[in-house]
């Protein structure tokens, strides 16, 4: 299948959305100048263009997008066409109700916002083909033509009818007999039994709590309805072009879909970020996306949605200060990102997102935005040669699942404080501040070629995943878990012990007697350090070493920490310094190294190919040592403190730098030895 680098071709794309049509035409002679100005050399059109193209049902008004198409290749910029079947018009939702999605109330999400279509809708996916056959068969030859985005950001759920007639089909593929599903779903509590499928419903509003192994077939349902809604457009414009890449957005760690089968069926794997730029971990919470983009994508990934500014869906809505969209543009590129573009290319003046940022800005060419924008595109034309379609090596693996994440965010839990994503945040920002850059794998993915796999929690793991873990670590691998991992089979039920009993004897734990979890703000004390949101009465078998207790309370004397020789189980969340230390400790013991010894705190380096990115989040300049003689491939863009400046000379292919280098406020220097 073609990948990125068919498009791509050495070069590292530079563009955004682009929404014209809310635009007269003379604004897109304006546009093309400034996009030529500041390097960019993609843009992703149509994305909500289905009311534009087909007004009335069987219209096609394509005579607007095919003068937009021209213009584009006229300029040299490539176009992402997106199919617009995230918006139905109107129209469709009067003419045809069906398509509309239902809530688990059993009332109606209506047309006049966007994503407002039922998955599971005949006619829906039957308009959705049309349109998509119409512009796949139009614009298929065109030259200016680079990749397909299907959709946006795949998200909806619906409880409705048809979505029931739907979800008792994939039921009968899953378990076949009534019986099974009887079984796996534990029907025999609370006189649950089902008699006849024609009872079996998506999980609607219900008196008291769900059936929890219901739910989470409805969570991998609905993941699955959206993936056939790609997979039939993709195919659809595969058959037209089959030359070109087909992609779909996703939302960063968004619990709708699993990413890792959706990835799969992709021939790029593009992402939309938008950390928050006040929040102090805005730069790891990139880190972690970005980390698991690339795994998803096994290389060089799409960076399809940032903000160049401030976004417009958070309570209070920061800008970016100077030189952060540049240095986390670039974190994502040390990523593997082959791409760096934006939600939108122009701010809007009108609609729902008008106070959302774009690339130019409300302040227009002469605003800042703009202005960091254009040096941004210099940037990437800069360095891009060097970067695209270069992989990188990573020794630890950091797991994740969706079916664990949906598994163990059920109601009546034993605490609602412990959240999946944040504690795979907690343990990500152990390593991240450690300097030790990792990839993300699937629970089942082959781990033999990491020296260390963090499983920071699995509630939720399969016999096959678990005798993977134990293969791993019988081959030489190091592992550490978190606790809550390895409790439940695929169907949500406890295993005997409260936790499988072959993880059990891998990490030294002969009884699991009771979880003790924290309140908020509540800490257990430890051996050296405080636990938080967690704790366990563990018995320890002989031969386990424990490496640290609880001291004091109830589980005084207890492990907190043991292992048994490779195998580490922390039945805590230590607090982030702690947990930090350890993990530091644990792959140094497995032979993985931090990137670069002695970084100040707030400098991320990251190698991608032979380059080594060094990104500086903090405000204040700083020096890292970097020994040996290298280039600074970004150095001769601009002399400010705001980049790196080494201690030589600017030549054509950057400033040398010998054995250390400055880095202003939010600098990033990019250095080949
Ligand atoms: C998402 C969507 C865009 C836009 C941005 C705003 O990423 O895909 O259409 O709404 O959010 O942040």
């Amino acid at each position: 299948m073609p990948g990125l680098d068919t498009v791509t071709n050495g070069r590292i794309l530079f563009g955004g959305d682009y929404n014209p049509e809310q635009w007269p035409e003379e604004t897109w002679r304006e546009d093309v100048r400034l996009m030529k100005d500041a390097g960019v050399n993609s843009v992703t059109l149509g994305v909500f263009s289905w009311s534009r193209i087909e007004p009335q049902p069987g219209a096609r008004e394509f005579g607007w997008l095919d003068r937009l198409m021209d213009v584009m290749h006229a300029h040299g910029v490539g176009v992402v066409l997106a199919t617009p079947t995230a918006s139905p018009p109107p129209w469709v939702g009067h003419l045809h109700p069906d398509t509309l999605p239902v809530d688990q109330d059993g009332r109606t999400e209506w047309w006049g916002g966007r994503q407002h279509f039922s998955h599971s809708s005949a006619t829906y996916r039957r308009l959705a083909a049309a349109i998509t056959e119409d512009l796949a068969a139009r614009y298929g030859g065109h030259p200016a033509l680079t990749m397909w985005h299907i959709n946006n950001e795949y998200c909806t759920y619906d409880w409705g009818d048809e979505a029931a007639a739907r979800f008792r089909h994939w039921l009968r593929a899953r378990y076949g007999t009534l019986d099974a599903l009887n079984e796996a779903w534990g029907t025999a509590f609370w006189s649950q039994g089902y008699g006849d499928w024609a009872e079996v419903h998506t999980p609607r509003r219900a008196h008291y709590l769900k059936n929890p192994t219901q739910v989470l077939d409805f969570k991998r349902f609905t993941s699955d309805m959206l993936l056939e809604c790609f997979t039939a457009e993709r195919d659809i414009v595969r058959r037209a072009t089959p030359h070109l890449p087909v992609t779909s957005n996703f939302m960063p760690l968004w619990a709708g879909q699993d990413a890792w089968r959706w990835a799969a069926e992709e021939d790029v794997v593009s992402v939309d970020l938008y950390p928050d730029p006040r929040d102090p971990l805005g730069a790891q919470h990139g880190a972690l996306v970005q980390d698991m983009t690339r795994s998803q994508a096994r290389g060089p990934w799409m960076l399809m949605e940032q903000a160049a500014g401030p976004v417009n869906w958070r309570g209070v809505n920061h800008p970016k200060p100077r030189g952060l969209n540049r240095l986390w543009s670039l974190q994502a590129v040390a990523r593997g990102a082959d791409a760096v573009c934006y939600f939108q290319w122009r701010q809007s003046r009108q609609g729902a997102e008008k106070f959302h940022s774009g690339m130019v800005g409300h302040a227009g060419e002469e605003g800042r935005t703009y202005q960091e924008v254009k040096r941004l595109g210099a940037d990437l034309a800069r360095i891009s040669a060097r970067v695209a379609g270069r992989h990188t090596v990573n020794d630890i693996a950091v797991l994740h699942d969706w079916h664990a994440w949906w598994a163990s965010s059920q109601e009546a839990r034993p605490s609602a404080h412990v959240e999946h994503a944040d504690v795979l945040h907690a343990w990500h920002r152990a390593l991240w501040e450690s300097h030790l850059t990792t990839d993300v794998a699937h629970p089942e993915h082959d781990l033999a070629g990491y020296k260390l796999v963090v499983v920071p929690q699995l509630y939720l793991l399969t016999d096959t995943a678990i005798d993977n873990l134990l293969a791993y670590v019988r081959g030489g691998g190091t592992l550490v878990s978190g606790f809550l991992t390895g409790v439940a089979d695929e169907d949500d039920r406890v295993r005997p012990g409260g936790m499988d009993a072959r993880l059990r004897e891998l990490f030294g734990i002969r009884t699991l007697h009771e979880w003790w979890p924290l309140d908020p703000g509540e800490h257990a004390a430890c051996d050296g350090f405080r636990g938080t949101l967690w704790s366990e009465e563990i018995e320890e078998t002989d031969d386990a070493v424990v490496e640290a207790s609880y001291r004091g309370g109830d589980l005084d004397g207890l492990p907190a920490v043991l292992r048994r020789d490779r195998a580490w189980y922390v039945s805590t969340l230590p607090e982030p310094g702690s947990l930090r230390e350890l993990l530091a400790r644990i792959a140094a013991g497995a032979g993985a190294a931090p990137v670069l010894a002695d970084l100040p705190a707030r400098v991320e380096a990251v190698r991608r190919g032979d380059l080594l990115f060094l990104l500086n989040h903090g405000r204040e300049a700083v020096t890292v040592e970097v020994p040996g003689t290298h280039r600074n491939l970004l150095a001769d863009t601009d002399t400010d403190t705001d980049t790196g400046t080494g201690t030589g000379t600017g030549t054509g292919t950057g400033a040398e730098v010998t054995d250390r280098i400055t880095l202003g406020r939010y600098g990033v220097a990019v250095l080949s030895s």
